[in-house]
């Protein structure tokens, strides 16, 4: 038998988590690059529910907002001051009733925990098949731990069927020695959920309205209880504190680097490697030590990422190449290089073989095709044409203090090093400018700009000004050594030649 389409799905987000010690609430912590409630929705949302119910207490507006955020057509449910999961799953019925109207809700209802971020689709799907398939009143995903403290223990008859659920804290030594714990997954038939629910008082430790008690109530009314016991407990592990935040966290990061390895993905360290959920990776990436490809970060195939490198957003074409570098919302085209040492902030583009090198810095920069910005800039606020050469330590001076503005570099043009462009500027096609040049005035297309204070040289001063040091005796030395110098070539020649090295360096 097919299973149907669950009739409603409730995720409990309600509780405070105050062992997180936090000001933002348990389930807006993130592991993978999204918050643990984004995990559990995603995981429900993939068994495809006719609703998706969230319930909220603690810091209610801001857990609402984001469930909404992530699951525009989610119900938001409000818990009220009545503590407990049983009261949980109530409240959010009751939401969902008076969104729904009169008709009583039939069929499967699958209650998760909005901290749970391990719990896979397939598990839940797997969940629903065999309480349908079963025709049970209550399914109760279940496992063995090593050590149960804290979890509620699963009760079984001597049939070996389960009779119910006892809480730690409600339990005798004999029922703490119980190995096999209630995950908080259940899948409910609607009318014995509702039916029970009613019945649940909060005669306990805690003075909670449990929804495990429904279990007991279930099997009472006559309905079958069947528990579905998961190998991989580590879907069912609920996050209380950081510690356990830090933990799932890893093992989360572990299984998606393994599917990308799986996938065709090369990574020499896995334990160094961090991708988040939200990453795509082609076929024949290779990632090397110490890198995180976070947020929606794609690589595409043979690209190669690290070591020590940090993606967020960004768009790695095939066969790039990105070393030691930081970078965020930048698009890097097909065997482009970057890096090491560079920082590329939102807004860079590097087309097909384009080269950031070494410390460079760029900002909503445009760099075409086969150009190159190889030691020490920054660019900002610039859009560079195909084949261009950015010398060494060129800044794109794109801020007055007020405005930022704009700098073009056309096709094939060559700055000089140490260039300081003044924006808004131009510099036209094939345009150079000298080095150490401070450019303020466009330059047109195949023009060398030259903009920088000429040369003076003070003969004889070292020795007239600093007798006696290391540099006046060697200043000396050659003076004696030297025979008759010879006549200097034309001033102007020789700047020309200059620049003219300058650029073809
Ligand atoms: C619950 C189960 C326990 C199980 C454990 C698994 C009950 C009575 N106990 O324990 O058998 O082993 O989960 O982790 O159900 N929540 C609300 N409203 C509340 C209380 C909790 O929405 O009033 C939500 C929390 O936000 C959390 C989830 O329910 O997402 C579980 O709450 P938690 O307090 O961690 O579970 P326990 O009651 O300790
Ligand atoms: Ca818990």
């Amino acid at each position: 038998m097919r299973s149907s389409r669950p009739a409603a799905a409730l995720v409990l987000a309600a509780g405070e988590g105050t062992r997180m010690r936090s000001a933002t609430p348990k389930v807006l912590h993130a592991v993978a690059g999204r918050s643990l409630l984004a995990h559990a929705l995603a995981a429900v949302r993939a068994v495809d529910p006719e609703h998706l119910v969230v319930v909220v207490r603690h810091e209610r507006d801001r857990v609402a907002a984001h469930a909404v955020e992530q699951e525009a057509e989610a119900v938001v449910a409000d818990q009220d001051d009545v503590p407990g999961t049983g009261r949980a799953v109530q409240c959010g019925l009751e939401a969902l009733a008076t969104t729904r109207g009169d008709a009583p809700l039939v069929g499967t209802v699958l209650v998760t925990y909005g901290d749970v971020p391990l719990l896979t689709a397939a598990t839940l799907a797997d969940l629903v098949a065999a309480h349908e398939e079963g025709g049970h009143a209550v399914t109760v995903i279940t496992a063995d731990v090593a050590d149960p403290t804290g979890y509620g223990r699963v009760l079984r008859d001597g049939a070996g069927h389960v009779a119910g659920i006892v809480e730690h804290k409600d339990a005798d030594d004999g029922q703490r020695a119980i190995t096999e714990i209630n995950s908080g997954l259940y899948a409910f038939d609607a009318a014995v959920l509702v039916d029970a629910l009613g019945r649940v008082g909060r005669d306990n430790a805690q003075g909670e309205m449990y929804l495990t008690d429904v279990l007991r109530l279930a099997r009472e009314a006559g309905g079958t209880v069947a528990a579905h016991r998961i190998d991989d407990v580590w879907q069912t592990e609920g996050v209380n504190d950081r510690v356990q935040l830090a933990r799932t966290g890893a093992e989360l990061n572990r299984r998606l680097v393994e599917e990308w390895m799986r996938a065709g993905v090369t990574v020499v360290d896995p334990a160094t490697t961090w991708i988040d959920t939200g990453a795509t990776l082609s076929r024949d990436v290779t990632l090397l030590p110490g890198v995180q490809l976070l947020g929606a970060t794609s690589v595409a195939e043979g690209a190669t990422v690290g070591p020590d490198t940090t993606l967020r957003d960004c768009e790695v074409g095939p066969g790039a190449s990105v070393v030691r570098s930081h970078a965020e919302g930048a698009r890097l085209g097909a065997g482009a290089t970057v890096g090491p040492f560079s920082f590329l902030r939102p807004g860079t583009v590097l087309g097909a073989k384009g080269k950031i090198g070494g410390f460079v810095e760029t900002k909503n920069a445009v760099i075409g095709a086969g150009s190159k910005v190889p030691h020490l800039s920054y660019v900002g606020d610039a859009e560079i044409g195909d084949g261009a050469n950015i010398g060494a330590a060129t800044v794109f001076v794109n801020y007055d203090g007020v405005d930022k503005h704009r700098t073009v570099v056309g096709d094939h043009a060559r700055v000089g090093s140490d260039s300081m462009l003044i924006a808004p500027v131009t510099i036209g096609d094939g345009a150079y400018t000298a080095a150490g040049s401070v450019i303020t005035q466009d330059v047109p297309a195949g023009a060398m700009a030259v903009a920088r204070g000429r040369q003076r040289n003070v003969e004889g001063w070292v020795e007239r000004r600093r007798p006696g040091s290391p540099a006046a005796r060697a200043a000396e030395r050659a003076r004696v050594g030297t025979s008759e110098r010879t006549d200097r070539p034309d001033r102007e020649d020789q700047e020309d030649q200059e620049h003219q090295e300058e650029a073809d360096a």
